[in-house]
């Protein structure tokens, strides 16, 4: 099997308005660093292996060399919009891609986990600097599972591990690109509550006990303006941001 993200191989996969300019490297410290803050909206990082790999909340994100999509978007969204929809809105694209590929349905864990089976197979990371916002997605796609990270917090899947079946990433990554690219324009247009039923029928955390912060009580699901409503304490409450700990 050729998989290969060379720019030969991928560019020519692109729909839409998205995915060029196209940078690829086989190795760099990060896709987050690899993206220049005047390309164009819709410009795409991509390498084999990550360095330096960054997750959410100052946590390293690794993957072995030629087994994932390690891809960051630049995207310019109006100043006046929540950077943390982007998690979604991205999430939105990754369960897309995912669901496409393997004939199942995927879930958005809020903020930004994507699960297939309760196993989390990407994770997002929307970093804003400047007036851009750089979506970081890396989604896992042929890893084994002796591969996967075994940190126990939530447990890690691939679409190898769990259909079998090994995949070229480049129409992964186009099919991912185009979906990013339908699902931001929609959120341009009128924020979450434009993808709030593709959103809102993928949600993990709906109807499940949970703690964050601290504080255990249920999860009522992700509302229309992205943000977490939990129960707790009898009390319902939003939450911005945070890391949930959920029972499984
Ligand atoms: C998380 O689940 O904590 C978010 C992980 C985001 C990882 C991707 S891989 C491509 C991009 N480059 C990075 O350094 N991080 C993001």
């Amino acid at each position: 099997m050729l998989d290969s993200l060379a720019p030969e191989h991928v560019e020519p996969l692109f729909q839409g308005g998205f995915g060029l300019p196209y940078r690829y490297e086989a190795s760099c410290e990060s896709t987050q660093r690899l993206l220049d803050r005047n390309a164009p909206e819709g410009a795409v990082a991509a390498c084999d292996e990550q360095t330096a790999g960054r997750g959410r909340l100052g946590r390293e994100w690794e993957a072995p060399a030629g087994r994932a999509l390690l891809v960051s978007i630049l995207l310019r969204p109006p100043p006046d919009r929540r950077v943390a929809e982007l998690s979604l809105v991205g999430g939105i694209a990754v369960a897309l891609t995912v669901e496409g590929a393997l004939g199942l349905s995927a879930q958005i864990k809020w903020p930004n986990d994507v699960m297939v089976n309760r196993r989390k197979v990407a994770g997002l990371l929307a970093e804003a600097s400047e007036g851009t916002v750089v979506v970081g997605i890396g989604l896992n796609v042929n890893q084994t599972r002796g591969e996967l990270p075994q940190d126990g917090r939530v447990p890690a899947g691939s679409l190898l591990t769990t259909d079998a079946v090994e995949r070229e990433r480049a129409p992964l990554l186009a099919v991912l690109v185009f979906e990013l690219e339908r699902a931001y324009k929609l959120w341009q247009a009128g924020g979450l509550a434009e993808l709030y039923e593709e959103l809102g029928s993928r949600d993990f955390l709906r109807g499940r006990r949970i703690t964050i912060e601290g504080n255990s009580g249920l999860a009522i699901g992700v509302d229309r303006s992205g943000r977490l409503e939990v129960e707790l304490d009898g009390e319902r409450r939003l939450i911005e941001s945070g890391d949930v700990v959920y029972q499984r």
